[in-house]
């Protein structure tokens, strides 16, 4: 059947296409679309030359492994051509099946004849590399190339650590190892959050770093980024008896010192690549680095000589991918998010996708800077990754014309969660919400720093109790914490998690205890940004007293010792939001006294050490029960009764009785504001 004029001008346009992506993704290291993207372009070509075999031309993409040599690098003939392997696009366990299937028809085998053995291993998402020892020695290593020439990558490549660059026991004239390349996860985030930092360009995925830092021309550059490697089969061989099984080879390999994965099976059959597969898929986000699959290869190298290949690829190997972990799609709008500490992150709302395994419409776009290099506006196709357990991100723009003007995004001026103003400090990336303990979405964060042990110590006060009690209400701000000990505290404590009457009884004597601090504590506690412990003693040494901490000038603040412009900042920043300095008020008003005293090692002194009180009379802020446990946190004793070893009477209105029996004996009466005045440490 003659193609039709759409098919020829089809076909034409994607030949076109996947070219110029070729270019980008292998020369460029800069791909504009997503892999998945790719493989479809790539199928749709492929299916209409199978439709129209006169439309398949010899220099299409089909028929070639994509890649060039870069300039710069010395070309390398690979002494046996690198070959790629048939993907098998199937998902489902379908595709593990059809793969057996075609292997046992292709060797004619009878349908009772036994299972095949095979290789089960993981399908590294990294860059191909052939390593040439010479009596054990690593003389060479190439990147692939198109498969015929690669490039001379030698120097990049020794420095990587887990290549030996002396084989164990091996003395083999000619042994080419090849394996892949590539960035663990942790080291690729590593990296993009310095380049973060630095406010420099990003890599999309761990595959685009490594491949980058293999191809870079400055070894120096390359060693910055921590490449691994793992060998999964062979090139060139002269004096080496190859083991009779690939299993049998990859053990080998391992005992030379090579850095062979560990995740590799041998099973039998259909139903044990499909077992393997399911496993992987488990296990895929837990994994150190990324894959894209697994591979089965026929065990049996004698099988493997007689299943040979059909162009470019071994009929004896298949790669059974997984869901794309790169996805394309449409970008809704952008939503700003309020961290834990009080960072401001610009979210993507999108058009939901299928990556990485699950359906994802939210991904971050770190920060202002990153989406104004990336360039994303509402309304772009961008591309979404989502490997491993890390939240998802948008990576990239796929470039189009915009059919309406779309403004550019910018940060918010007040945090959307708290009105606060937002701040980003001079020189820094992020934008953050100075509402601090105010601030909804950093208030368990706030408390628990607020509670630790190197702050106010409130033992018992732990990340599941903060969140039940932030969660149902309970608390909202830090003042709210010193309420746990009223009836309607200790009953909404006992009904979290229903905590036993002992450890409520503990927490409250730790919260009441804690009311005694240092000032140096205390402002440690209060989580001011950049206020560590040493730069909290600092601010008390000089200025001795809260409020005047509280009410210092930038000047004032840049007199402390060690406090520079960023700390400054930072302080009179927290102290000029109203929301703060109110939340300091209501700390004072709950009874929490700081001593002047620097706060290292041990508290200080209490200051009503071995003095009895009696309390009479309505006191006109403090609840009887208050009053007596902020004197018995200070040291001091609460009696019911007036006698000779009463030290002070603390007396309200309508005093009674006790008031009488008190100037009888001589005892000295007091009020509130005394008593709160001897609660001061001395
Ligand atoms: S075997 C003749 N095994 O996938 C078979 N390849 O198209 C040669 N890859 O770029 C390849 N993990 O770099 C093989 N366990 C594995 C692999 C693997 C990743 C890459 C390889 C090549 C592509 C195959």
């Amino acid at each position: 059947m003659k193609p039709t004029q759409a098919a020829t001008e089809r076909a034409a346009a994607l030949r076109g296409l996947l070219q110029d992506h070729a270019h980008r993704y292998y020369v460029l290291d800069a791909p504009e679309i997503a892999d998945a993207e790719y493989d479809k372009l790539f199928q749709q070509l492929q299916a209409i030359e199978a439709a129209h075999p006169e439309l398949l031309l010899p220099d299409s993409p089909t028929q070639r492994v994509s890649g060039s040599v870069l300039a710069g690098f010395a070309p390398v003939r690979h002494a046996l051509p690198m070959l790629s392997i048939r993907s098998e696009t199937d998902t489902t366990a379908g595709g593990a099946a059809a793969f057996d299937a075609r292997v046992r028809r292709e060797l004619g085998l009878a349908p009772d004849a036994p299972a095949i053995e095979y290789t089960c291993e993981l399908k590294f998402d990294g860059l191909a590399i052939n390593l040439r020892y010479e009596h054990g020695v690593l003389v060479q290593a190439a990147t692939r190339g198109d498969g015929e020439s690669g490039e001379d990558v030698t120097p990049n490549i020794r420095t990587i650590a887990a290549i030996p660059l002396r084989l164990m026991d091996c003395n083999a004239p000619v042994l080419e190892v090849r394996g892949e390349v590539y960035l663990r996860r942790d080291d690729f985030n590593r990296l993009n959050e310095r380049q973060r930092e630095k406010g420099e360009k990003t890599f999309v995925n761990p595959r685009n770093a490594a491949a980058g830092a293999v191809r870079q021309l400055d070894p120096a550059i390359a060693r910055q980024r921590p490449l691994s490697f793992f060998a999964y089969g062979l090139g060139d061989v002269q004096g080496w008896a190859v083991p009779a099984t690939h299993s049998a080879l990859l053990d080998a390999l391992a005992a030379m010192g090579l850095p062979v994965n560990g995740e590799r099976r041998v099973v039998q059959g259909a139903q044990g690549l499909i077992e393997f597969h399911q496993r992987i898929a488990a296990l895929r986000d837990a994994l150190a680095f990324d894959i894209d699959g697994v591979v089965y290869k026929v065990n049996s190298r004698a099988l493997q000589q007689q299943l040979g290949f059909v162009s470019r690829e071994p009929r004896w190997a298949v790669a059974h991918k997984y869901p794309a972990q790169e996805q394309q799609t449409l970008l809704r709008g952008i939503d700003v998010q309020v961290g834990r500490t009080g960072k401001l992150t610009p979210v993507a709302r999108l058009e939901p996708v299928f990556v990485g395994g699950t359906t994802v419409s939210n991904a971050t776009l770190h920060n202002i800077f990153e989406l104004r290099r990336k360039g994303v506006r509402i309304g772009d196709t961008v591309i979404v990754r989502r490997a491993g357990d890390v939240i998802p991100e948008v990576v990239g723009r796929v470039p189009g014309v915009r059919s309406i003007y779309v403004p550019n995004f910018h940060m918010p001026r007040r945090c959307p969660a708290c009105d606060s103003a937002v701040v980003r400090e001079q020189g820094g990336i992020d934008h953050r919400c100075s509402g601090g303990l105010f601030c909804p979405a950093q208030r368990k964060q706030a408390i628990l720093h607020f509670a630790g042990r190197r702050a106010m110590d409130v033992e018992g006060l732990g990340d599941k109790l903060v969140d039940q009690l932030v969660d149902s209400g309970v608390i909202r701000t830090l003042p709210d914490l010193y309420k746990l000990a009223s009836d309607k505290g200790r009953a909404s404590l006992a009904a979290c998690d229903r905590m036993a009457d002992k450890s409520v009884a503990k927490l409250i004597a730790a919260l009441e205890n804690s009311k005694a601090t240092t000032l140096a504590r205390f402002l440690y506690a209060l989580g001011i940004r950049h206020v560590g412990e040493t730069t909290a003693k600092d601010l008390a040494r000089h200025f001795g007293a809260i409020d005047r901490v509280m009410d210092a000038s930038l000047l004032q603040l840049l007199e402390v010792s060690d406090v520079g412009p960023v700390v400054a900042q930072s302080v009179h920043t927290f102290f000029a939001q109203p929301h703060n300095r109110e939340v300091v008020e209501q700390l004072r008003t709950v009874g929490i006294v700081w001593s002047e005293h620097d706060g290292s090692a041990d508290r200080s002194p209490k200051p009503l050490a071995s003095q009895t009180f009696v309390l009479t009379g309505a006191l006109p802020t403090l609840a009887r029960e208050d009053a007596k446990t902020l004197i018995e946190a200070a040291g001091g004793k609460v009696a019911g009764s007036v006698s000779k070893k009463t030290h002070f009477v603390v007396a309200g209105e309508e005093a009674g009785s006790k008031l009488d029996k008190a100037r009888q004996l001589g005892v000295a009466v007091i009020d509130e504001a005394a008593l709160r005045a001897m609660l001061q440490p001395k």
